[in-house]
């Protein structure tokens, strides 16, 4: 256990922490000493994680497009962990679509999770951070897509361009009360995530199963795709007291895809 203790104490809330890389930070934060709530719509996934990883994890049900579902989350987390003093906003949903092909649907279901649920799960944190009165820290998931548009994935980069500037909005409101808000854009990230965007590719480019994967690892200039490991060291980072004067940044973690 490498730097045990940087997070020592520390309560944190994770959403969409039942796999991928919110699994991952869960991992690492403990690691760190802190105790955690995985927060996830697959609740069952997330209370095997939580089983799994012992002594300080909890698992809660959270479906982050429900007002209703945050309440009640950030409450049962307080009521587990005493209090809450870290958020991450992890949980989003991928799709990809030729511009004439998107559907409302599918852009409002995007944005219901990737946009609101990271703005109304910060500001239900960001409420009992203040009633605490002992600051916070907020960490969003934004990624490369946020940076720039892509073709075939239109309504994704719009929702993480959203949760840049609410980074930055939040970032600048929050800090009178000692709470951080920072966000991490990643870049390719191999998990069930990008199996499911290799899927959408495989679709509209023709590509064969895995393709665009090989392509998009072999275009990192690091030389292959991140894992979710290679973002934790970021997501300590914000977290510990050592971002204490870090405020509204959006933080690439990308093996050099982006420069800003
Ligand atoms: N994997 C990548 O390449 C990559 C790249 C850039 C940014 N990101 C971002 O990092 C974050 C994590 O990505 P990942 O690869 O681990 O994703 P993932 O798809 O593996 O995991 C997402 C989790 O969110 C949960 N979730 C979905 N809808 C929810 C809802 N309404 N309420 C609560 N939970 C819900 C899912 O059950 C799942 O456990 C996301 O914000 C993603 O956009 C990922």
């Amino acid at each position: 256990m490498s730097g045990a203790g940087r997070l020592q104490g520390r309560r944190a809330v994770i959403t969409g922490a039942a796999r991928g890389i919110g699994l991952a930070f869960a991992e690492a934060y403990l690691a760190e000493g802190a105790q955690v709530v995985l927060a996830d719509l697959d609740q069952a996934r997330a209370s095997a994680e939580a089983a799994r990883l012992g002594e300080g994890a909890h698992a809660v049900a959270l479906d982050v497009t429900r007002q209703e579902s945050i309440e009640e989350a950030m409450d049962v987390s307080a009521a587990l962990m005493g209090g809450i003093d870290v958020l991450v906003n992890n949980a989003a949903l991928f799709t990809a679509a030729p511009i004439v092909e998107i559907e409302r649907a599918d852009y409002e279901r995007i944005f219901a999770v990737n946009v609101a649920g990271v703005l109304f799960c910060l500001q239900a944190a960001a409420r009992r951070m203040i009633a605490q009165g002992t600051g916070g820290r907020i960490i969003n998931m934004a990624s490369q897509a946020g940076r720039r548009g892509e073709a075939l994935v239109g309504v994704y980069c719009a929702s993480k361009a959203a949760v840049i500037s609410i980074t930055q909005s939040a970032g600048l409101d929050l800090i009178r009360h000692r709470i951080n808000v920072n966000a991490i854009a990643p870049g390719v990230v191999d998990g069930e995530h990008w199996d499911g965007v290799d899927a959408f590719f495989a679709r509209y480019e023709g590509k064969a199963p895995g393709q665009k994967k090989r392509e998009v690892g072999a275009a990192v200039p690091y030389g292959r795709m991140g894992t979710a490991r290679d973002l934790t060291g970021m997501a300590v980072f914000l977290a510990s007291d050592e971002a204490d004067y870090v405020v509204a940044q959006t933080y690439n973690v990308d093996g050099g895809n982006w420069m800003s």
